[in-house]
């Protein structure tokens, strides 16, 4: 049972080609884990220019995507489109999508499946708000929005689970180690018995929300924390060190 550490970046809508550029170059030049898999979220317009630039060790992600190949559908970008400029993975139903945009779980389920279909990994996200948590209802609110992924997923092998609880986002609050661990132990637990006990003990399910080189160590090291997705903190060198958070 052994999983990969997966570090993701999502630069969100940050930077441009000079700052994007330099923290190129300070990652192909940095020393990381070669045990870990590193894909780097790059704003859609430049999505060909991250791939053209990172090393190849590095793989690249799209922020999002819709759910059909191409047509009448201004302002959005494809699968076949994110492919085609060389890059293997999108970040699908993140809490910006969610709660800014206004994408519903049924949205994200197609385009998850569409974006599967057409060979790009997925890292699905899922969390819940503050109140929710507040009120008790973490695990409905995370069962229910991975159920629309699950239901949307043939082959597991090609998708990460990143849990980011909203309060977490942004915000400098890392959710505990504890508080970490104990959603993505249900989260395993739920899928070993909506999914298989092969996929719970082989899926990454990954850990987003105001992750820095000071609070990765621990967070890495509990049991079903297999990896980060990054958002402030994989725009800074610091990224290396999360990436390096297992060695
Ligand atoms: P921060 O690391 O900036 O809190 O963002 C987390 C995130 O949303 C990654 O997708």
């Amino acid at each position: 049972m052994s999983r990969k550490f997966f570090v993701g970046g999502n630069w969100k809508m940050n930077g441009d080609k000079k700052s994007l550029g330099d923290l190129i170059q300070t990652m192909n030049a940095g020393k990381v884990d070669a045990n870990v898999e590193v894909v780097c979220g790059a704003p859609s317009i430049y999505l060909d220019f991250a791939r053209s630039k990172l090393d190849q060790k590095f793989g690249v992600a799209a922020q999002n995507c819709y759910k059909v190949p191409k047509g009448a559908f201004t302002g959005e970008i494809s699968p076949a489109m994110i492919k085609d400029c060389g890059v293997n993975w999108v970040i699908l139903g993140h809490s910006e999508r969610r709660h800014v945009f206004g994408e519903s779980d049924e949205l994200i389920g197609q385009k998850t499946a569409h974006a599967l279909e057409s060979g790009l990994g997925v890292i699905a996200c899922i969390g819940e708000k503050l109140d929710e948590r507040e009120g008790g209802i973490t695990e409905k609110v995370v069962f229910a929005q991975t159920k629309v992924i699950a239901d949307n997923v043939k082959d597991w092998s090609k998708v990460v689970l990143a849990y980011e609880p909203v309060w977490a986002i942004g915000t400098g609050k890392t959710a505990s180690p504890q508080q970490a661990q104990e959603v993505h132990e249900k989260l395993r637990e739920w899928l070993k018995v909506n999914v298989s006990e092969a996929v719970a003990n082989s899926v990454r399910i990954i850990y987003g929300g105001s992750v820095t080189g000071g609070t990765c160590k621990e967070l890495a090291s509990q049991k079903d924390v297999d990896g980060f997705l990054v958002g402030g903190a994989s725009l800074k060198p610091e990224f290396i060190d999360i990436i390096n958070a297992k060695a």
